[in-house]
C-alpha cells in the first residue's frame, strides 16, 4: 500500500475523460488499496483515478465512522465503495444544494446543486456487475467522482462566486 500524490488544479489530467477499464488485472486491487490509503490520509470521502494520475474509470468512496456530524456519527458512515466504469442510470428530479470540497483543490469549498439520489451501474473489483442507489452525502460524492472521470470539477457547476469560498485545508468534505 502506498499513499499516492494527489494531482492539484490546474492540471490537464484533471480535465481529460478517463478510459473504460477492460482488464481486471491484480494491479487493480493494489490501485484501489492505494486509493483508499490516499483518501484516508487526506481525510477525504471520495477519490477518483484521475486525481492520482490514473486516467481510468474508477472511484472509491467512504464516509468513515469517525466523521462526526453534530456529535453523532454520520448516518451513512461505515460503508466503503469501489466502483469501476460507473454510469448514472437514474436520478431524482429533485435537487439539493450541498457543500463540497476536492482533494485536488484544497483550501476551497463551495455549494453545488445536484440530484438528491442517483442510481449507478458499474462493475466491482471482482468484475461483477453492480447496481447501487444512494442518496444524501453518498449521492453527492458519487456524482462528484463520476464528474472527475469526465474531466469535470465541482467548481464548474458554480456560477455564483459567492457560493465558492476559502476554508482551512482538510476542514470540509473533500472529494
Ligand atoms: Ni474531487
Amino acid at each position: 500500500m502506498a499513499i499516492r500524490e494527489v494531482i492539484q488544479v490546474p492540471n490537464d489530467r484533471l480535465r481529460q475523460k478517463a478510459n473504460t477499464i477492460v482488464s481486471f488485472i491484480p494491479e487493480l486491487k493494489q490501485l484501489t488499496q492505494d486509493m483508499f490509503e490516499t483518501m484516508r490520509h487526506h481525510n477525504g470521502v471520495g477519490l477518483a483515478g484521475p486525481q492520482i494520475g490514473v486516467l481510468q474509470r474508477i472511484f472509491v468512496a467512504e464516509i468513515r465512522p469517525t466523521r462526526l456530524e453534530q456529535g453523532e456519527p454520520h448516518p451513512q458512515s461505515g460503508a466503503s465503495y469501489i466502483i469501476i466504469n460507473p454510469k448514472i442510470i437514474g436520478y431524482s428530479n429533485q435537487l439539493a444544494e450541498g457543500q463540497e470540497g476536492c482533494l485536488s483543490m484544497p483550501g476551497w469549498a463551495g455549494l453545488v446543486e445536484r440530484p438528491n439520489w442517483v442510481e449507478v451501474q458499474g462493475q466491482s473489483i471482482e468484475d461483477q456487475p453492480l447496481k447501487v442507489k444512494v442518496d444524501g452525502l453518498l449521492a453527492r460524492i458519487f456524482q462528484h467522482e463520476i464528474d472527475h472521470l469526465n474531466g469535470i470539477l465541482y467548481t464548474d457547476h458554480i456560477t455564483d462566486s459567492e457560493k465558492l469560498w476559502q476554508v482551512a485545508a482538510d476542514e470540509e468534505n473533500e472529494e
